[in-house]
């Protein structure tokens, strides 16, 4: 692969990312449900179940049609599904062939789902401020949602207010929180919660075990800048890089040929620049242009050269894996495989 700018993935670092995390949700008794659209890779996928994940969690009807096709039989679609008449058709027949569980936080987005076959999962608010509802609301909807003739099959929440530096302690208690409140609620309304699943990257390993009983991170199997940046993990343990090379050098700057356009264009405001350098832990990416990555070195620090080729990481895997077609699999610095990103633009 001698072309430049292309997604390679270490295989002994996704490997170790994989088991650590298993044996970890092992350990406090959680099943751990991934998230593949973070990966979008059946042949990931399929190393995850091998390690005792029960099923995957994706984010849309499309993946949910990939990962089934790749041979995974119980799927969560961790979304606010709005069925309408083409897309309840298409969750009809996955559901012929896969467990498919939806979430849902309206009483009336549980309408359109009734006679897909899928079960519902009540979405809960524990802090993010996205979609779910109220956590004391939960019983109240999935009564709603038993009354239309839906099984509800628990309840779930995504504590993603814990990305932010020092927030991860404080989202993992909110959401545990949160989780009590809505399985009381359900339990009152006289539907037990079987499924209460959390979970996110940043927050995995202080899940709370008593709270819930699935977590469903998916940035942990490759790891990025990001997590990097919010002390979730290492530098060793970032297994997803860009090779891009080194095309241009002017001033105190050098020019990568890899851009938003490859790298993704995610920056929070809590993060150094556009993605990072694992080699080159001191240098930051202080822009990126569609096909530009400028990178600026601390003085006197060793830089590459012209010509040269360095491994970016960008700050949201999720991001730029959805803009590659495949993933060059490589151990030790040597390819050994391509995967293709099955479920690339699997948006809807
Ligand atoms: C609903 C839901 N569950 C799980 C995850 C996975 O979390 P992470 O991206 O931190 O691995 C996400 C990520 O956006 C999500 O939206």
């Amino acid at each position: 692969m001698e072309s430049t700018p292309y997604l390679t993935v270490d295989v002994e670092v996704l490997d170790r990312n994989l088991s650590d995390a298993a044996d970890a949700a092992a350990a406090s008794g959680l099943a751990l449900r991934p998230h593949a659209k973070a990966h979008k890779c059946v042949e990931i996928a399929r190393r995850q179940l091998e390690l005792g994940a029960p099923g995957l969690t994706v984010a849309t009807v499309g993946e949910a049609e990939v990962f089934a096709g790749g041979g995974c039989a119980d799927l969560f679609i961790a979304y606010p599904v709005w069925a309408t008449p083409a897309r309840a058709a298409r969750l009809r027949a996955l559901a012929e062939r896969a467990t498919v569980r939806v979430g849902v936080d309206s009483a009336e987005a549980a309408a359109l789902l009734a006679g897909t076959g899928a079960e519902v999962v009540v979405e809960i608010d524990s802090g993010h401020h996205r979609s779910g509802v109220h956590p004391a609301g939960a019983g109240e909807l999935a009564a709603a949602a038993a009354r239309l003739g839906l099984t509800v099959a628990g309840v779930f929440t995504f504590p993603g207010h814990g990305y932010g530096p020092g927030r991860q302690a404080r989202a993992a208690a909110d959401e545990a929180a949160a989780m009590r409140t809505a399985a009381e609620a359900m339990r009152a309304a006289g539907i037990e919660p079987g499924v209460r699943s959390g979970g996110s990257t940043p927050t995995a390993s202080t899940s709370d075990s008593g709270a819930l009983n699935e977590i469903r991170p998916g940035v942990y199997a490759l790891n990025d800048a990001q997590q990097v940046e919010l002390g979730t993990c290492g530098w060793g343990d970032v297994a997803l890089t860009v090779a891009a090379t080194v095309v241009s050098v002017a001033g105190d700057h050098l020019i990568l040929d890899a851009g938003s356009k490859v790298l993704g264009a995610d920056q929070p405001a809590w993060v150094t620049g556009g993605g990072r350098l694992p080699d080159h832990p001191g240098a930051r990416v202080t822009a990126l242009s569609e096909h530009h990555a400028t990178v600026v070195f601390p003085p006197g620090a060793p830089r590459p050269a012209r010509g040269e080729i360095v491994r970016v990481a960008p700050n949201h895997l999720c991001a730029a894996v959805n803009l590659a077609d495949e993933l060059v699999v490589v151990r030790n610095g040597l390819e050994i495989d391509r995967w293709r990103v099955a479920a690339r633009g699997a948006n809807a």
